[in-house]
């Protein structure tokens, strides 16, 4: 059996296959949330899937606040929608390429209904690490200079701001889909979002959080409104480069 039957069969609910198939399969952003609150007892446990997430170095420096105050909630509304216009006026104006023109249509009209009830959001948690200062002697670079190469050392020179924020969200998003899952799973909504990152300073001064803390995403959590159905996604045999691109 190749890969892509093996994947929709799984996502088709076939038992020989593990019920997190299915999960994985079914978990599409979900922007239309009811008022109800979610349990803290519930919302505890997506943050502890997300903590079963690995982190570089196994240096676990995250921490997730998490917002379920309604008026907490409100402070943050027009916030939220002047990053959601922002978008809405540059990259999200258009249709990705490839994407048909009417299912965009349906993802901009959810995000606008996300936009207009993000006051009756019932949680939103922002997961966000810090790395330590590094610890690295003078020797310790030389060795690293020996094994990159003058050019492969001069080229990390130039790209380190890149590499540390990427090795930053590298600790991040593996818990992040962690906790998207068990939303999905405990049959709660959720949607990765980072459009805040458009006004990082002011989320961060809203919710208290230190300068020096950087912030990943911000996920609403909640009960869904609409049904969760089949992703739709390229096929495997599109994507993959077997042995060399
Ligand atoms: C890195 C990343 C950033 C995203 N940022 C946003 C965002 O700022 N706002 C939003 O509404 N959705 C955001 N999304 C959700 C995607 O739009 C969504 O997953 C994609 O359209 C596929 O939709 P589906 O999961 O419902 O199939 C983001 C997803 C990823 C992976």
């Amino acid at each position: 059996m190749n890969t892509q039957a093996t994947l929709s069969e799984a996502s088709a609910g076939d038992a020989t296959e593990p019920a997190l198939f299915a999960t994985m399969s079914t978990m599409r952003a979900m922007r239309r949330l009811q008022p109800d609150p979610v349990p803290d007892e519930l919302l505890d446990q997506l943050i502890q899937a997300a903590v079963w997430g690995p982190s570089g170095g196994n240096m676990q420096r995250y921490e997730y606040v998490v917002v379920t105050d309604p008026e907490v909630m409100a402070e943050l509304a027009p916030l939220w929608k002047r990053c959601v216009d922002a978008y809405l006026a540059t990259t999200g104006k258009y249709a990705p390429v490839g994407m048909d023109e009417a299912a965009y249509g349906r993802m901009v009209a959810a995000i606008e209904y996300q936009r207009d009830h993000f006051a009756e959001t019932p949680a939103l948690i922002i997961p966000c690490y810090r790395f330590p200062e590094p610890r690295i002697e003078e020797e310790g670079l030389q060795r690293y200079a020996e094994a990159l190469g003058a050019e492969g050392t001069a080229r990390m020179g130039r790209i380190q701001e890149r590499f540390s924020a990427l090795a930053e969200g590298s600790c991040v998003y593996p818990g992040v889909q962690n906790l998207l899952l068990a939303a999905r799973g405990l049959g709660l909504a959720a949607n990765i979002t980072i459009w805040h990152l458009m006004l990082e300073e002011e989320w961060k001064a809203a919710l208290g959080i230190p300068e020096d803390m950087n912030t990943f995403a911000a996920i609403p959590v909640g009960w869904p409104r609409g049904n969760f159905g089949p992703v739709s996604r390229r096929p495997v045999a599109e994507v993959v480069h077997r042995n060399r691109w």
